[in-house]
């Protein structure tokens, strides 16, 4: 089949300046919108948000969430034409919070009042909003839609693949391992060929603790905490156990009395249908189980086999991808494609060659690695609940913390953004990491080659992230005011083959030196030009972006505006300017003032 020609590159705006404005910036020509802010009355009796944090855990269950992140834009018609761009549901990531903002005087002490928890589980998860231009062509939320619905920390999930059903996910709960309640830190995302949405669980294990004297190497490889969760939800007492699941030591006879698998149930992807408001999310176990950052699809062709690549974002971990047993079929395409599968990890050699090593039970060499390493898998559920103890085995490339990968809609080649790695040292380096106590990030990409099946590929650096005068070795591309940028995360293509980047500089990256305030850009990937294209408020992320059919709506979150508030003391106050409110976390709606296409 002949494959069709990429629409023309656009890159006509002129680069906007690093800035640390309490407000979102875009170019001249551009009008960006805050939308569906932390707290917008969403579902149910639609609790009016109250600006100094009184809203009950009740309340958070029926508005829009904390700490937007991953975003994807289905088309009314998403099954069929796939065209609609004025109505839809905007479908996106909740994936932590802030306490001092998110409360009236922050957290109360220990043991947390269980409202308190209510209130954070709730502001954890997924926001699903029936959105449609209104009259003067602007997208509003669509009150009393039965499409509007809340995926929280607590919404009974199915656990679905080789792990469903495993004595390691037996809990008080699903005494059959087939069920658990909840999807945490949901960071990026990615969206199926075939009109559902996926959301992935990063940094989950910090949520748990496990006091147990020795803890099972699936807690331990992933940092299972031995005092506390991040946030003490272990401590609070509802009269049920919703609660107690968050201590995962070891309390009862066996497994079906206590909570000591609870962690096994999460650190995966879950698929969501957004049209349907009663399914039960699918947590997808033959992806793997890491901290998974998004998760995208490789184009779909009719007959072959889908692939589905994800990032593990932690220091010295690995990409991965996965291909599906099944062929591919439009006609009958579905979930049932990622419950069976190969998964496998990415090795990166020196020579600009890679290899896809197999995690599987049946793969013979690996077998005799685990062996040699004194280790061993029961059967492929107990290797997929120990992902990242399987990679370690086969050998993969640690990588400076792998986010979000992209892969562009003709060619198909993947790119994957490493955000930084300060723990890197000189003896550490590799060609595909090839900066010692790399604080500033790159963009690695590869090809698969379509003379092994894909078990091989060939891949380059496309950037190294840094201040005005970093050079990219091999290519033409040095960074200037116009585009310098550090620790990349976001990454997206736009169908017009536009590579969007998005930023996410913590700690002093964030707070002083040359990048300004968390910032989005856009890269031409074949000539490299790159130009700065949005800025975001002070101490926020930007994060998540979707665009409508038609390419002239974009959508992009902007996460944690003021994460160095006090509860007295905002450091933003974004979306609101009035130098008082508390700050929120919230969408933006940018469009071309004369209705053109966004990054024309
Ligand atoms: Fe939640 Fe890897 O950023
Ligand atoms: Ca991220
Ligand atoms: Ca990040
Ligand atoms: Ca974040």
């Amino acid at each position: 089949a002949v494959k069709p020609e990429p629409a023309p590159v656009l890159l006509g705006f002129t680069a906007i300046a690093a800035n640390r404005l309490d407000t979102v910036t875009v170019p001249a020509g551009y009008t960006a919108r805050p939308f569906l802010p932390m707290g917008t009355p969403l579902l149910g009796s639609y609790p009016a948000y109250l600006a100094d944090g009184s809203n009950s855990g009740s309340d958070m269950e029926q508005q829009v969430g904390a700490h937007h992140d991953g975003m994807h834009f289905f088309p009314l018609d998403a099954r069929s034409s796939n065209t609609n761009s004025d109505e839809g549901v905007l479908v996106f990531n909740h994936e932590y919070l802030d306490a001092n903002v998110l409360h009236p005087m922050g957290p109360t002490g220990l043991p947390r009042p269980a409202d308190e928890v209510r209130k954070e589980v709730a502001a954890h998860g997924v926001t699903v909003a029936h959105i449609k231009k209104d009259a003067q062509g602007q997208f509003q939320l669509v009150q009393g839609s039965p499409l509007n619905r809340r995926i929280t920390g607590a919404t009974p999930m199915d656990i679905t693949g080789p792990v469903r059903g495993d004595a390691k996910v037996v809990t008080k709960y699903s005494q059959d391992g087939t069920r658990t309640r909840g999807t945490l830190n949901n960071c990026g995302n990615g969206f199926t060929p075939w009109g559902t949405y996926l959301t992935c669980e990063e940094n989950w294990a910090g949520y748990f603790m496990n006091a147990d004297a020795t803890q099972p190497r699936e807690h331990q490889r992933y940092g299972v905490g031995r005092t506390n969760g991040r946030y003490y939800w272990e401590t609070a007492d509802s009269g049920a156990d919703h609660y107690q699941r968050f201590n995962a030591s070891s309390l009862g006879a066996d497994a079906s009395e206590d909570y000591r698998n609870e962690p096994n149930t999460f650190g995966w992807i879950v698929e969501i249908d957004p049209f349907n408001p009663d399914s039960v999310p699918q947590k997808r176990t033959a992806l793997g189980r890491f901290g998974h950052e998004g998760v995208i699809f490789a184009p779909v062709v009719e007959g072959q086999p889908i692939t589905v690549y994800s990032g593990d974002d932690s220091t010295f971990e690995y990409i991965y991808k996965y291909v599906s047993k099944a062929a591919y079929f439009k006609a009958t395409a579905g979930g049932h494609l990622l419950n069976d599968g190969t998964l496998y990890v990415a090795k990166f050699n020196a020579d600009g060659s890679g290899e896809w090593l197999a995690l599987d039970i049946n793969n013979q060499d690996l077998m005799a690695k685990a062996a040699l390493a004194g280790v061993s898998f029961d059967s492929q559920a107990d290797l997929l609940i120990n992902t990242r103890l399987a990679a370690d085995i086969a050998g993969a490339t640690k990588m400076d913390r792998p986010e979000w990968g992209a892969v562009h809609p003709v060619t198909g080649e993947v790119y994957f953004t490493l955000t930084n790695n300060t723990s890197r040292k000189p003896e550490q380096i590799d060609a595909a990491n090839p900066r010692a106590s790399n604080a500033t990030g790159h963009i690695i990409r590869w090809k698969e080659n379509a003379a092994t099946q894909g078990l091989s590929f060939n891949w380059d650096i496309f950037l190294l992230a840094g201040d005005v005068g970093t050079t990219t070795p091999g290519t033409n591309l040095t960074l200037t005011a116009d585009n310098h940028m550090a620790s990349p995360d976001g990454l997206c293509f736009s169908a017009n083959g536009l590579l969007w980047i998005q930023t996410d500089m913590s700690g002093s990256q964030q707070g002083e030196g040359p990048y300004g305030n968390n910032q989005m850009l856009v890269a031409d990937p074949v000539s490299r030009t790159i130009r700065r294209f949005f800025v975001g408020p002070v101490d926020a992320e930007v994060t998540g972006l979707a665009f409508t059919p038609d390419l002239k709506t974009m959508f992009v979150n902007v996460q944690h505006p003021g994460d160095r508030s006090t509860p007295t003391q905002f450091t933003s106050h974004w979306p609101a300017n009035d130098g008082s409110s508390r700050p929120r976390s919230a969408t933006v709606i940018i469009t071309k003032d004369d209705g053109g296409v966004i990054g024309s």
